[in-house]
């Protein structure tokens, strides 16, 4: 049966991917400033995705019947020291959520509450997806060395990402 631990953690990821969103937004703001439009639209969309991910969260416990509870929402950073930092930021945020999806499973599988076991298998392969992404990205930026043209072509390319999707490159 299910019980009132998995449901409590079922809120407090809404919550968490709503400061998700909140920190992509923020690095859009960062990228933006930093005059990388390409690299502050790919945050732009990611920051967009996390809301999906909380709403998902919010419509899969309003279709159990439980109650919603939203708490607040932390202050994210609102700097990064340059372009590869703060994708490396990015990757160590998703390994963050990557961890707190697996404790979900399993909280889901020991609690033997299989509805929320089969919801969150869909989170277990968009976080394979988000990981490969960033980590895809973070390679291109290492390679560049810091090289001003090397680094405006990764952000055309960033600037082609759209909505709906994780791919650095246009499929
Ligand atoms: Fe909601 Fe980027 O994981």
């Amino acid at each position: 049966m299910p019980n009132a631990k998995m449901f409590k953690a079922l809120n407090e990821q809404i919550t968490f991917e709503y400061y998700s969103s909140y920190m992509y937004l923020s690095m859009s703001a960062f990228f933006a400033d930093l005059g990388l439009p390409g690299c502050s639209h790919w945050m732009r969309l990611q920051a967009d995705e996390e809301l999906l991910h909380a709403h998902k969260f919010f419509d899969f416990l309003l279709n159990r019947g439980e109650k919603v509870i939203l708490q607040g929402i932390e202050t994210p950073p609102n700097t990064w020291k340059d372009a590869l930092d703060a994708f490396q930021a990015t990757l160590k945020h998703e390994q963050l959520v990557t961890s707190r999806i697996n404790a979900l499973v399993e909280l889901a599988f020991t609690s033997k509450d299989y509805a929320s076991h089969t919801f969150l298998q869909w989170f277990i392969s968009e976080q394979v997806e988000e990981e490969s992404t960033v980590t895809n990205i973070i390679s291109q930026l290492k390679l560049i060395k810091g090289d001003g043209h090397g680094l405006l072509l990764i952000d055309r390319d960033l600037g082609l990402r759209q909505a709906g999707t994780t791919t650095d490159t246009p499929a």
